[in-house]
């Protein structure tokens, strides 16, 4: 058995009975904020959202590489087996590639560059099942280049989050999020991810589950405005605020509206006006190690995601609203270089060698789980604004690996 899988089936290291034991305590009771991660990034924070069937290992580690990203942990690296192996499912990974870890602040702006990286969703009936665990593990797959990486998990059973939560800890994640924002109608018939906006009450009771497993390791909330009407945010807000989460994203619709309606940017604006409310500002902060004399502060940070295209627009939202930062999607697609300092446009032949990249990457680490038609998806997010692009996505959309793919694209060069 790979030490993958004796990680993930043996009882955590650092749970017990729900209690966390002495050796993540001290974690806990470390310093300001302990191995909260969100408080040591620079702000405005920016964030790569979390897609099903697009952000996964392959997607993460192109951002790590083009985006100019310097890798964050407050954790303790994740433990090794005797082999000296990190608990993964591929020989091929870049997870001991040499990162710059060590929880050092890095201002966005400054030289620096640190955005946080998030799982695909994952079910955690899934996830706290011995079969359904092992279709799942693949999505679990990260780098140490892609830190901080935070695991998303959705469902709608307290005592499942606490279960998967004590697996995300001992897998080394950075943070665990929870989806209460996704509309589809498979996961909202079951009472999960957007229906939770309809019972806060069960929404206070999953965040509270997964704080008790999650010890030392932040728990965030990613969600909507509203069920069906933007001013229902108010009162969803303040409900999840009081619950003292690290961090909680907007995406800035309702469940209703899905991804159809401008996003209302003017209510981010409001929900950080709540959160000043609910957690005013220390006025007298204490210098601290970690804020450089800045107060620190462990009030929940407001992200703001919707519609968003570069990280310009990003700062333009964040200006406006006064978030604390700002999560991409749709934006990412085809464009690993997006939280580059300066927005950057590269030429022709460098969007195929990163898109080739991301194809190889796809297929050397995923490919035995996946099939590469979720890659396929992402080659016609890479050609577009340019002569012949129709042709060419129509071509490698149609390629049934990775060798043709390569093919169709000398294939246009020499006709260009
Ligand atoms: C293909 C796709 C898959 C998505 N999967 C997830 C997911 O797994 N978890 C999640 O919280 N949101 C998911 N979302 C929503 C995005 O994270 C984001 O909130 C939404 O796309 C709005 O941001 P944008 O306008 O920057 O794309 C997904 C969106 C897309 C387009």
């Amino acid at each position: 058995m790979s030490s993958f899988w004796q990680k993930l089936n043996k009882p955590s290291t650092f749970f017990q009975n729900g209690k966390s034991d002495v050796k993540s305590e001290v974690f806990a009771l470390g310093e300001a904020g302990g191995h909260n991660f969100w408080k040591v990034l620079g702000k405005p924070i920016f964030c790569l959202a979390p897609m099903e069937e697009v952000t996964d290992f392959a997607f993460r580690e192109m951002f790590a590489r083009y985006s100019g990203h310097h890798p964050v942990s407050l954790r303790e690296p994740p433990l090794l087996s005797k082999e000296g192996n990190a608990p993964q499912l591929s020989q091929n990974d870049t997870r001991r590639s040499p990162p710059i870890i060590g929880g050092v602040p890095r201002a966005a702006g400054g030289g620096g560059n640190s955005f946080v990286m998030y799982t695909e969703f994952i079910n955690v009936d899934g996830l706290t099942h011995p079969e359904g665990r092992k279709n799942l593990a693949i999505d679990l797959k990260y780098s140490e280049i892609q830190r901080p990486i935070v695991a998303q998990i959705w469902g709608n059973s307290p005592a499942k989050f606490e279960e998967a939560a004590k697996i995300i800890v001992d897998l080394g994640f950075d943070g665990i999020d929870i989806n209460m924002g996704c509309p589809q109608d498979k996961e909202i018939g079951i009472g999960a991810c957007a229906a939770l906006i309809r019972e806060p009450k069960l929404a206070q009771e999953i965040i509270s589950a997964t704080k008790k497993a999650a010890g030392f390791l932040p728990v965030s909330v990613k969600t909507r405005l509203g069920y069906s009407k933007t001013d229902e945010m108010g009162d969803w807000v303040r409900n999840l605020l009081e619950t003292n989460i690290a961090a909680l994203t907007l995406h800035a619709r309702t469940k209703q509206e899905k991804s159809k309606a401008p996003a209302h940017w003017e209510a981010i604006k409001e929900a950080v006006e709540i959160r000043d409310e609910m957690f005013p500002m220390n006025p007298h902060p204490s210098p601290s190690p970690r804020g450089r004399g800045k107060e620190v502060g462990l009030r929940p940070l407001i992200i703001g995601n919707g519609d968003i295209k570069s990280r310009q627009e990003g700062l333009e939202r964040v200006a406006q609203t006064g978030c604390d930062g700002v999560m991409i999607g749709r934006g990412a697609f085809g464009n690993p270089w997006l939280f580059l300092a300066d927005d950057y446009h590269p030429g022709l032949n460098e969007r195929f060698r990163a898109m080739l990249e991301h194809a190889k990457l796809f297929q050397d680490t995923l490919g035995e789980h996946k099939s590469f038609f979720i890659m396929r998806k992402q080659f016609k997010t890479y050609c577009s604004g340019f002569n012949g692009a129709h042709e060419l996505r129509a071509k490698l959309l149609n390629a049934k690996d990775l060798e043709e793919a390569e093919d169709i694209v000398l294939g246009y060069l020499e006709r260009y």
